[in-house]
């Protein structure tokens, strides 16, 4: 499974990409509104780091208006991928869009269904929240699960790309369904390489390595 990190804050970035195991990013109006800057120049250093996809999201209302920003975007670097919602509307730009060759992460995404119009609309990406999910009482996970099998029944080729991700236990359910990507906030990314029992073993291993006799 890849894993793409949820942030516009560069200094994550930077961190996520030094450990080779950031295979793309997302980022919203949120995400951007934190990081304080400029959204196509953050976008552009984003891209200058990290060479799989990364999402640029419109905020258009109508299609004509997402299609306009989502070639703005594309023009920004070869590997942003452009977010539409989950609308009407946005169906009908992640069909023009797609006709011209850019590729579209369908966002906001919380049933099967609307996962099954994302794809037959074309998009490369579909978004299932699953902490917004999880936040109102529903089980998110049980979204991505329905969306595997539906794509799988089918062979539809759009991936799956678990966002509204909160802890390593959606990680782990994502991986364990065959979801295609899980979108993660740095501390979460984190989180994935830290066990107690790794960092107690660390400490006994270095505590006993000064017993060792050493030649002078
Ligand atoms: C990613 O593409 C989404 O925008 C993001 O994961 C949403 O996460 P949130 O529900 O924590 O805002």
């Amino acid at each position: 499974m890849q894993l793409f990190i949820d942030s516009a804050e560069i200094s994550e970035i930077k961190k996520a990409a030094e450990t080779s195991l950031c295979d793309g990013v997302t980022t919203n109006p949120t995400l951007a509104a934190k990081a304080g800057r400029d959204y196509n120049d953050i976008l552009k250093e984003i891209c200058s780091i990290i060479k799989g996809p990364v999402s640029a999201e419109t905020v258009s209302p109508d299609a004509d208006g997402m299609v306009k920003e989502g070639i703005a975007f594309s023009k920004i670097a070869k590997n942003i991928v452009v977010k539409v919602p989950m609308t009407v509307e946005g169906m009908k730009a992640c069909q023009q869009l797609t006709k011209k060759g850019i590729r579209v992460n369908v966002t906001l995404v919380f049933s099967a269904n609307q996962a099954l119009l994302a794809a037959k609309s074309g998009a490369f990406l579909v978004s299932p929240f699953v902490g917004r999910l999880d936040d109102i009482g529903k089980v998110g996970m049980d979204v991505v699960r329905d969306i595997k099998q539906v794509y799988d029944n089918y062979k539809l080729t759009t991936q799956i790309l678990v966002a509204s991700v909160r802890n390593p236990i959606h990680i782990l359910e994502a991986a364990k369904i065959g979801a295609d990507i899980a979108t993660v906030p740095y501390s979460v990314f984190e989180q994935l390489f830290k066990h107690s029992l790794t960092d107690a073993g660390i400490k006994k291993f270095l505590e006993d390595w000064e017993k060792v006799p050493k030649k002078k």
